[in-house]
């Protein structure tokens, strides 16, 4: 079973070969998914997965075959430098499994992928409020552990370009495609070398596993409607206030009070008469109520992510009367194309609700927003010349 008709064994089992390539795809989904807060949910979920492959991969280096396990490429120290200084002269030795300074990158990011994933988890729990870790991290240790995830998740891409580089380097020296081994498990023995087995149900089951906990995770977005846009995370309860409802949904949709600090608030019902051109004219009662509601819930009562960010990010002698201008939404939205401000379900830049699904419950949880659909030219027809 484990050797073919060329005389080719089997070195690397099925699973071995299921994680490497779950892993190289979940390390390549968080990536692309980091920066963007749409894709947060997808970030997360990359995030989750390499923890588990990677529990799975410690557990198969005690328990796994000969080459997939820790003992056989924990080469001592004198191989590593044979094998690198053979790197050098051209006659590296050829290894069946790792080679001695592969197998130290293979430690190394084992090592770093678990502290990106857990780094992750205290970044997700203490400055978004979600994940196992929601309520036992504090905000501030969330903030704190971010540019750690961040150190850590680019040492790790760069070990990632270093194994990378390596198995084309080694490819090179020995005339041997290294990647096709770990995608059929075969390559070229050895005189006395008897290949592995493949454990061909596990690497299967861990598969169809893979899928299903995709499908499930992601189940909202196969089931959502036009309607009913799939909001993957919920923020907490904000408060309300029906007079607040009343008066500010008028003509715009209303802002929650937790989008400004308590002083744009004042001087924005200071200056009710002119209100970016209009005149609320509300009564002096009606006004102080609203004011209430308004620095009651201000950006300072850190109701939310956005509150903090907003609160941090606008120096104290600034008073902003629009949270579009505040240093962190516009910060948030530069990349945005700014095509989207003239969209006709958007019109102005204030109009958070055409993008994000949540912005009536106050709360602008990641992975809430959409950008509309680009207009098509049947839509908004060319101007007649
Ligand atoms: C009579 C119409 C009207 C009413 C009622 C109204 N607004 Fe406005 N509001 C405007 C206009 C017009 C703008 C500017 C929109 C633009 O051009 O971006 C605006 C913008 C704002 C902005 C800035 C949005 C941004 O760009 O960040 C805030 C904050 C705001 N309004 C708060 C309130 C509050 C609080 C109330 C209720 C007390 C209220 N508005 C009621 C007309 C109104
Ligand atoms: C044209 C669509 C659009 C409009 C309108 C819009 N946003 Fe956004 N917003 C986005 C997108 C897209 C992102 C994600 C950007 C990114 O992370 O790169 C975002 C990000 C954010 C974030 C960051 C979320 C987080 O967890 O850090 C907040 C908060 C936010 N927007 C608030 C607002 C508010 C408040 C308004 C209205 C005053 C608004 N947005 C208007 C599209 C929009």
């Amino acid at each position: 079973m484990s050797e073919n008709k060329q005389g080719k064994v089997v070195i690397w089992d099925l699973p071995t070969r299921v994680f490497h390539w779950l892993l190289v795809t979940a390390f390549i989904l968080a990536w692309l998914s980091y920066d963007d807060n749409r894709f947060m949910f997808l970030h997360v979920f990359a995030g989750y997965a390499i923890l588990v492959l990677l529990g799975f991969r410690l557990l198969w280096g005690i328990i796994g075959t000969h080459y997939a396990r820790f003992h056989t490429f924990a080469h001592d120290w004198r191989s590593v430098t044979d094998y690198l200084l053979g790197l050098l002269n051209g006659k590296a030795m050829r290894y069946l499994g790792h080679n001695p300074a592969g197998g130290w990158a293979i430690f190394a990011m084992l090592v770093l992928g678990l502290l990106v994933s857990l780094t992750g988890l205290l970044v997700f729990g203490g400055e978004e409020g979600h994940g196992p870790l929601q309520g036992l991290i504090s905000y501030k240790i969330g903030i704190m552990s971010r540019p750690v995830h961040e150190f850590l998740a680019w040492s790790m891409l760069a070990l990632t370009v270093f194994h990378v580089a390596g198995v084309f380097i080694e490819s090179l020296l020995h005339r041997e495609n290294l990647i096709w081994p770990m995608l059929t498990g075969y390559k070229e023995g050895a005189a006395g070398v008897s290949g592995v087995r493949g454990h061909h149900y596990l690497g299967v089951s861990m598969t169809v596993i893979a899928i299903v906990a995709a499908l499930f995770y992601f189940r909202g977005y196969l089931v959502e409607t036009a309607d009913h846009l799939y909001q993957p995370y919920k923020g907490p309860v904000m408060p309300d206030n029906a007079l607040w409802r009343e008066s500010c949904s008028e003509c715009h949709y209303a802002f929650h009070p937790n989008l400004l600090p308590a002083r744009s608030w004042r001087k924005i019902f200071e200056e009710q008469h002119d209100h970016f051109g209009d005149d609320l004219d509300l009564s002096k009662e009606t006004a102080a109520k609203l004011l209430e509601f308004h620095v009651k819930n201000a950006s300072e009562s850190e109701l939310t992510e956005f509150a903090r960010k907003i609160l941090y990010h606008t120096p104290e002698n600034e008073t902003p009367l629009r949270i579009t201008e505040t240093h962190y939404w516009q910060h948030k939205h530069k990349h945005i194309n700014p095509d989207y401000w003239q969209h006709k379900k958007v019109k102005i830049k204030g109009n958070c609700i055409a993008c994000h699904l949540d912005a009536d419950l106050g709360t602008y949880e990641d992975s809430n927003m959409r950008l509309p659909k680009k207009e098509t030219a049947e839509a908004n027809p060319a101007p007649a010349k």
